[in-house]
């Protein structure tokens, strides 16, 4: 019962050209941080935030954080020098966990990443991550996902976009993002299809903090492991929302423990105070506790 669970809260993005960004990272309590080398990286600025990036791979420190560069895509000049920078760091004991692949459109470009890391010699623990952000993306979501099945691929999480597919497709960035929920949902499902994590895309008025309190657990409630951040102050909020209520796996446990009594070990179904309990509610339950005890574990 107990895979390993890796919580994916709070993911925090830097620019890679951002020194003291990269710093503070090491410092700063998010599940997992994204020094960005495409959209917060001006053309001009590629060849030193690579450089930045590299250093800051080498130096580490950044304990139990999941650490994910994200590349520019493979359709750019810059696509082979940020791959090469990442094998570098992985040869030396010092690699990224993933690579996080912009723009990603269909899974035929997966398949090409995973051919080149292969080229490169990159160790099979560095895995892939897959922007969706592209109409294309979202409508071929399905696809993408199943090429989670693919071990050539090494894709594991899928990471939204929203404010790229804002920009594509002309919906407004509302309060409750009616515009955008059938994809977020759309997203989740192809997600847990091909059997890879899903993140939700960021906030960006990092001073509304109801604002942002309000889209974290709207996004819990949608199904996604965690949510992408763009501002330290983000991350404990992010966190709260979705690490289980202590309520919640305490009546979790219990719940195990009833369907584990060797009295109820031919019953499909029980009822707790009037509500009906089947054992894929255990099987939920399981999961929620395995996840807050990974959490609890962290130091
Ligand atoms: N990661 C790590 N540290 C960050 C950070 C981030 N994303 N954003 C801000 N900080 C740090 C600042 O360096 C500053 O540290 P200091 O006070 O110790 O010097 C502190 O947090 C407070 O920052 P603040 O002054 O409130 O914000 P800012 O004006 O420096 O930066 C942004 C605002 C939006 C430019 C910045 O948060 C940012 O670049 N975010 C990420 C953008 C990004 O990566 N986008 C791509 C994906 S959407
Ligand atoms: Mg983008």
């Amino acid at each position: 019962m107990n895979a390993f669970v890796r919580p994916r809260r709070s993911v925090l993005y830097m620019p890679g050209s951002n020194a003291r960004a990269l710093e503070k990272a090491r410092m700063l309590p998010a599940d997992a941080i994204i020094l960005d080398l495409e959209d917060a990286v001006a053309p001009d600025a590629k060849p030193q935030a690579r450089e930045e990036v590299a250093v800051t791979l080498a130096r580490g420190g950044f304990g139990p954080r999941e650490v994910v560069v994200r590349v520019n895509g493979p359709d750019t000049p810059w696509f082979e020098d940020d791959l090469a920078v990442l094998a570098t760091a992985s040869a030396a004991g010092a690699g990224p966990d993933a690579v996080l692949i912009p723009k990603v459109g269909d899974p035929e470009t997966l398949r090409l990443v995973g051919r080149r890391l292969e080229a490169l010699g990159a160790p099979s623990s560095l895995g892939v991550w897959a922007m969706i952000e592209t109409p294309i993306a979202v409508l071929r979501a399905l696809d993408i996902a199943l090429a989670a099945r693919d071990p050539l691929t090494r894709l594991r999480v899928l990471v939204l976009g929203t404010n790229d597919l804002a920009k594509e497709t002309g919906a407004r960035i509302l309060p409750g993002r009616a515009p955008m929920q059938a994809w977020l949902s759309h997203c989740v499902l192809a997600a847990r299809a091909g059997g890879a994590e899903v993140l939700d895309g960021v906030w960006n008025d990092f001073r509304d903090v109801a604002g942002f309190a309000g889209e974290c657990a709207q996004a819990a409630d949608l199904g996604f492991d965690g949510k992408t951040l763009i501002h330290p102050s983000q991350i404990e909020p992010c966190n709260a929302a979705f690490t289980p209520p202590s309520e919640e796996i305490t009546a979790a446990r219990g719940l195990i423990e009833l369907f584990d009594r060797p009295e109820n070990a031919g019953k499909g179904v029980l009822q707790i105070e009037g509500r009906m309990y089947e054992r894929m509610h255990a099987d939920i339950a399981r999961k929620r506790v395995a996840l807050a005890d990974a959490i609890a574990a962290r130091p």
